[in-house]
């Protein structure tokens, strides 16, 4: 059964529960059937939307909804955004409707999307899991554009994510960039530490090679990778990291699953990104010729999609799910209907000669313009 299909029980029974006690003493109905799941089968190219899926393994392993929610897009780089009111009420529908992995990092705002998720979400802590990311280097609230995992420094991260998050532990710190002057065994010797020290109950690491994922993980066991895959996307299924992540029991977190919105198909070449808070205009494949050309792409999921009931959007995380059980998105939304949609995403199954119909349609259909610009890739597959 779908975490949707238990929504309306679930929704009357969770707001007079709520009228009773308040929710931070409360969970769903939905969260409490997903935390009693194990790993889906894509065997028939479909998941079960009911279970949870689990990132890494033994003691560094981490249930989680099927779909997590990248939490980013509310105060930074996504352009305008909902009064923080809004995000909270939307936050906590999302917890409403069973969803328990939320994505955020230091650098996003930089600062204020961790204190939104603190605000909106440690209510819930102990039920859900709030995941953050150190690296970026952020001096006085703004970023530098530098790397800074020096030891001394992921620890001060960690204490400050700590009083923003409003928790006791991080669930899951992601390395959000490779540092070039800081060995990655110091990176994870020093996660080592703040495990033992209970202030880190997991680590992950973001955009890295096969070669970096092997030391890391020989000194600190990885709970996740975190790397960008999409349909339009699919450098990790070439580049060895998701062969890595299977052979070593690592979790994958695809992020901008919808490729920044994309295959969504709400954004096209006459969007006007605010020039003051969307990354997307310095992306190579946000120019109005490139969003012209890629349209092309949209349309294929929108008609792959039309005959079987479902949205781009569904086509695309579909798609994702069915790739393999250790795989968890986290779309990111300021919108209710937008949350809702992506999670019926459940509701549906394709075969596997029809996610490889699509997938051969896709791959037919060259991509214009690079993910990201010079500088950006700088910065990943180290
Ligand atoms: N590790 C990294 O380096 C890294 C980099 C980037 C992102 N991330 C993580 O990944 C998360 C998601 O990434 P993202 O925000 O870049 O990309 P995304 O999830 O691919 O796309 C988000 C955009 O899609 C739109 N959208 C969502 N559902 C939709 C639907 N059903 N139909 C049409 N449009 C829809 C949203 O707009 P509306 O608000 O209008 O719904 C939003 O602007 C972030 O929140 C962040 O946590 C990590």
């Amino acid at each position: 059964m779908s975490m949707y299909k238990h929504y309306s029980d679930g929704r009357r029974r969770f707001l007079k529960m709520s009228a009773l006690f308040g929710t931070s003493a409360l969970i769903s109905p939905a969260i409490a059937r997903a935390e009693g799941g194990g790993a889906d089968s894509p065997e028939n190219g479909g998941f079960a939307a009911s279970r949870s899926r689990t990132l890494g393994k033994g003691s560094c392993a981490l249930e989680a909804s099927p779909l997590g929610f990248g939490v980013m897009g509310m105060t930074y780089n996504r352009s305008q955004s909902p009064s923080r009111e809004q995000c909270i009420r939307l936050l906590h529908e999302a917890v409403e409707r069973g969803v328990t992995l939320f994505d955020t990092a230091i650098i996003y705002g930089p600062l204020s999307n961790e204190l939104l998720a603190g605000e909106a979400l440690s209510p819930f802590r102990g039920k859900i899991s709030v995941t953050t990311k150190f690296g970026h280097e952020v001096i006085n609230g703004k970023g530098t554009g530098r790397q800074d995992s020096r030891p001394e420094t992921i620890r001060r991260y960690c204490d400050e994510s700590l009083r923003r998050l409003k928790v006791d532990a991080i669930e899951l710190f992601y390395q959000h960039r490779f540092d070039p002057r800081i060995p990655v065994e110091d990176v994870a010797g020093t996660i080592s530490e703040l495990v033992k020290e209970g202030k880190v109950r997991r680590w992950g690491m973001c955009e890295v090679t096969p070669g970096t994922i092997r030391r890391a993980h020989a000194v600190h066991p990885l709970t996740a990778i975190q790397s960008e895959y999409h349909l339009m996307h699919r450098d990790v299924e070439n580049n060895g990291v998701l062969d890595v992540c299977r052979e070593l029991g690592i979790g994958f977190v695809p992020y901008s699953p919808l490729n920044r919105g994309f295959l969504g198909g709400c954004i096209n070449e006459y969007t006007q990104f605010d020039p003051n808070n969307d990354n997307r205009q310095t992306l190579p494949r946000f120019t109005p010729e490139a969003m012209r050309a890629n349209m092309r792409i949209v349309n294929i999921l929108q008609q792959f999609g039309r005959t079987r009931g479902m949205t781009s959007s569904q086509v695309a995380l579909g798609w994702l799910l069915q790739k393999a059980p250790y795989i968890v998105p986290i779309p990111g939304t300021t919108k209710l209907s937008h949350l809702e949609e992506n999670l019926h995403t459940l509701d549906f199954t394709c075969s596997p000669q029809e996610w490889a119909e699509l997938e051969n349609a896709v791959a037919a259909t060259p991509v214009t313009g690079a993910r990201y610009n010079a500088e950006q890739q700088r910065q990943v597959g180290h």
